[in-house]
């Protein structure tokens, strides 16, 4: 223990060393939780352990507000104790997917930079602890953040009490790659003072209030891996589209070889898309994005990627054990961000980001959905996609075409849900080729998606379908009472490809 003590810089915190399940009592039911953690990184795991050990015999809810998704199974677990009522802004776990749409769990799917906007104004429930795991309390009270940031930083001015996680297994030479910065309230804030992907702006901890500070855990458990798969015949052929784009932008002047600061979105296929740059002729490029995976660190070691400014690092087994395992090499090339900055809509235009996330589906005139399928079913959450689609220099959406083995068509003649209008899509690429909608009227781009990006086992039932949707006329022509009939006979017929 004593040694553990080192972590605890400030001195007069030494004495509030407890137990997770001592800590874990103090939360009672009702109560909201602002957690630690982005997309399976850095998330708090003793307290939230504790609370489903509690569960096995006690009932009680807390609502759970995070930076993102949880990793280490915590939503998992806290999904089937069932003591979560309230879930935001994000999840990616399929049994917490499974009480979201049964309706056990309320989830607020929401863009990932506004959550810290609603708790400083006071929208949403107040936090009454914040479970921040930590490397070390500095002397002077900040709590030094491990793999990701999130909105650790606003949970912990708000939160009525803290509670901090000291992790003794995350990398300790994580010290020093985060710049913490917290904007003022709206109506009073000055201009973020951000121009360059790799400019340093803030503290390189967490500012506590050491009054607030309840508890101090003790934990060794690391970070659960990503569960990404590697690139596949498709996701490659993707990625050449992608290039062959970025290229014409290049003969055109828009862009030079260096490209422009990169965000890719979470999964395994924006990390396929990203990965197919490694052989490209574009260098010394920069990543501005909200989490890296497995291909920004390839890129990385490829000499290809320069700097990599994100507010979470979120990695495969073995990708995880050679960066943590090598990290002097790479942290005087990452900076760690809270949600709010990596997400800044503004960040983001003035930067001239180039954005490319996921879609589930998208439609014949552009919108996309990256959330429900087939309309209803929650399937993670916008997450940070709309901050960069609506944002960014080009607005980039990548799918396969079609999904489980054909029976699916990813294009559609309407999106069954819309995360994504028409008017934040520049560009969308399948394995079939891509459609740079830019400048397009909708009865401009419906050829261009059919021919380019859908596959041909769908194509002609959707030209039937524009064609009579042509007679019925109108700015962006739908037939309505068929705009759903894929979907309608996928649930009857098992397949979206109609008698
Ligand atoms: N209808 C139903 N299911 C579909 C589908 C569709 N149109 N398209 C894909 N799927 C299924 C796939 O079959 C796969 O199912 P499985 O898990 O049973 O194998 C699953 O959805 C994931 O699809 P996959 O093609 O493997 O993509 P992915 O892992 O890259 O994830 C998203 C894609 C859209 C789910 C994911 O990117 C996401 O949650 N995006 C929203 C948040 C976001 O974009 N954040 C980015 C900001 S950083």
């Amino acid at each position: 223990m004593d040694n553990k003590l080192h972590r605890i810089k400030a001195i007069e915190l030494q004495d509030r060393v407890v137990s997770a399940d001592e800590a874990a009592s103090w939360i009672k039911d009702g109560m909201t939780l602002g957690l630690s953690g982005f997309t399976r990184a850095g998330d708090a795991k003793a307290i939230p352990y504790a609370l489903v050990r509690r569960a096995e015999t006690e009932q009680f809810k807390v609502n759970v507000f995070t930076g993102a998704s949880l990793g280490s199974d915590v939503d998992k677990l806290m999904a089937e104790a069932g003591i979560v009522h309230k879930r935001l802004p994000f999840q990616a776990d399929p049994a917490m997917r499974r009480k979201i749409n049964s309706g056990d769990m309320l989830f607020v799917d929401h863009h990932l930079s506004q959550t810290a906007e609603w708790i400083r104004a006071g929208v949403i429930e107040s936090i009454d602890y914040a479970v921040i795991e930590a490397l070390e309390i500095t002397e002077d009270g900040m709590i030094i953040p491990t793999t990701s940031v999130g909105n650790s930083s606003v949970f912990v001015k708000h939160a009525k009490n803290v509670i901090i996680e000291i992790n003794l297994s995350q990398p300790q030479l994580f010290k020093g790659v985060h710049d913490i910065y917290e904007p003022e309230k709206q109506g009073q804030r000055s201009p973020i003072p951000l121009a360059h992907v790799s400019d340093r702006i803030g503290t390189i901890g967490v500012p506590v209030d050491l009054e607030k500070v309840r508890a101090i855990v003790f934990t060794d458990q690391p970070d659960s891996p990503s569960t990404i798969l590697q690139p596949d015949d498709d996701t490659e052929v993707m990625a050449q589209h992608l290039l062959n784009f970025l290229r014409s932008e290049v003969a055109s002047g828009r862009l030079t070889n260096q490209l422009a600061p990169l965000q890719s979105g979470i999964g395994s296929v924006a990390n396929a898309v990203l990965h197919g740059l490694i052989d490209s002729e574009f260098e010394d490029m920069e990543v501005y994005s909200e989490v890296l995976q497995d291909a920004v660190f390839d890129l990385i070691d490829a000499g290809k990627v320069k700097f990599a400014s994100a507010s979470s690092i979120t990695l495969s087994k073995e990708k995880m054990d050679q960066v943590f395992g090598n990290f002097e090499e790479y942290r005087d090339k990452i900076l760690l961000r809270p949600q709010e900055i990596t997400n800044h809509p503004g960040l983001i235009r003035r930067l001239g980001l180039i954005s490319i996330n996921t879609a589930l589906e998208f439609d014949i005139y552009g919108n996309v959905n990256s959330t429900h399928v087939s309309g209803s079913n929650m399937m993670n959450g916008i997450g940070g996609s709309g901050d960069f689609a609506r944002n960014a220099r080009l607005s980039i959406f990548v799918t396969k075409s079609i999904a489980k083995g054909g029976i699916i068509s990813s294009i559609v003649p309407f999106a069954t849900h819309v995360d994504h209008t028409e008017h934040d899509v520049d560009i969308v690429v399948t394995e079939q080729g891509y459609a740079d909608l830019r400048g397009l009227a909708p009865r401009e781009r419906v050829p261009l998606i059919i021919d380019n990006c859908m596959h041909p086992m769908y194509r002609d039932q959707m030209r039937a379908y524009y064609e009579e949707a042509l007679l019925r006329g109108g700015q962006t022509p739908h037939v309505l009472e068929k705009a759903f009939s894929w979907h309608a006979n996928l649930t009857t017929s098992g397949t979206m490809l109609l008698p």
